[in-house]
């Protein structure tokens, strides 16, 4: 069982709250600050229950101890925007330390403390205990919100959570498990599974896990090449993995025998490069002139895929469908996030990573059920991996 930040009683208490601030920047600009949005609520609920409020978390992967091109402090300042004038919002220059002690026992009501980035220490990434306890003595109380990092066993989502008294999940992990672990455990029916992105050797796990629980697989973005080879498809210069075609056949057989229907492009937009200096042109069918490569589903496979989503209850997508990045290249991509926004009555899961950044980027965010804040670690859960970040939080 795992607690939430609503069961505990905080006033007066030291809230070590772990959150995922690995945001992108360009300089000390964020460019992308939905996982700073998206802590908002547990901050503010910890902030209104009264608690002494201490954030932590990574940013990038820094090699050798402290770099200022890996601070948090354009994380700080972004969210010190976002909180508005009502509460200050103060940058440590360590997350370890007599230093930070100190801050941490001067926090005022409504004062925010950022620890620096946590992994300016190795014994971050190396969960080392002495670390974790060093960590643990800021808190009486250990929220992890970070989802994002579930999927790493580090000091500050593992090693550090028996050292605290008491432990609990925050608001956007609660809904990242509630949409995610609804997805795998009860789906409503038919359930829709869209798998994309580069390589088949990502996903197999998440094929592997999906297959017995969905109607339909579509699978599309340079993955599908590889499934559509084994089936005997001209591919041209199209991104294949040679080595995954035994298993991409395989995939197709479980899936023949579980009567769960795989849906490949029957279509496709081809170019001559991956970029947006290519060419451009639509296949009849599915197979791909020798020199050209396939760079995004056609216009039959997106009607088809738009067909399958239109009829689903639940749908959980991951991976692109071409090279959205490029404007030619994005329409596969397009309709499908317009596809699952467009099904009101339907759960619509973005398992995070690219897919979620495509649907940002095309405006759709709001307009689905949930889009996971997690890359790495939604497409663990996907796989139906048990991740140490939640496991930490058990409690008997
Ligand atoms: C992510 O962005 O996926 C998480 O913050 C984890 O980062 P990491 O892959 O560097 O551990």
């Amino acid at each position: 069982m795992i607690r939430y930040i609503d069961d505990l009683q905080l006033t007066g208490k030291r809230v070590f709250i772990r959150v995922d601030f690995n945001v992108p920047l360009e300089g000390k600009r964020v460019t992308d600050d939905t996982r700073i949005r998206e802590a908002l609520p547990t901050l503010r609920r910890a902030l209104e229950l009264g608690g002494k409020v201490i954030l932590a978390s990574h940013l990038g992967r820094p090699k050798a101890g402290p770099d200022p091109k890996f601070s948090l402090e354009p994380a700080a300042t972004r969210l010190a925007e976002l909180l508005g004038p009502k509460h200050e919002v103060i940058l440590a220059d360590d997350c370890v330390g007599d230093g930070v002690k100190k801050q941490v026992k001067e926090l005022k009501d409504g004062q925010v403390l950022v620890l620096e980035n946590l992994r300016f220490h190795k014994e971050e990434e190396g969960n080392d205990e002495s670390f974790a306890r060093e960590l643990a003595s800021l808190a009486d109380v250990y929220v992890n919100d970070a989802f994002g990092t579930a999927h790493r066993a580090h000091a500050s989502t593992a090693g550090m959570v028996p050292f605290v008294k008491e432990k609990a999940a925050g608001l956007l992990m609660k809904k990242e498990i509630e949409y995610l672990g609804r997805v795998l455990k009860n789906p409503e029916k038919p359930f829709v599974a869209i798998l994309g992105g580069a390589k088949v050797s990502d996903k197999i796990k998440v094929i592997e896990n999906l297959l017995p629980k969905v109607d339909v697989l579509l699978i599309g973005g340079a993955m599908a090449y590889t499934f559509l080879k084994v089936q005997g498809a001209e591919v041209g210069k199209s991104r294949v993995e040679e080595d995954k075609l035994p298993l991409a056949s395989k995939l197709l057989e479980a899936a023949q025998r579980l009567k769960t229907s795989i849906v490949l492009p029957v279509d496709h937009v081809v170019g001559t490069e991956p970029s947006d200096k290519s060419d451009k042109r639509e296949t009849p069918d599915r197979n791909i002139p020798a020199d050209w490569m396939g760079l995004d589903i056609g216009p039959k496979t997106r009607a088809q895929f738009t067909q399958h989503i239109r009829g689903a209850k639940t749908v959980v997508w991951n991976g692109p469908m071409g090279l959205f990045e490029v404007e030619k290249f994005a329409e596969g991509t397009r309709v499908v996030a317009d596809a699952m926004a467009n099904n009101r009555g339907a759960v619509t899961v973005i398992g995070g990573g690219d897919s979620a950044a495509a649907v940002q980027q095309m405006g759709y965010g709001d307009k689905m059920s949930h889009v996971s804040t997690g890359g790495g670690a939604s497409l663990e859960f996907l796989e139906g991996i048990a991740l140490p970040g939640l496991k930490a939080l058990e409690t008997k």
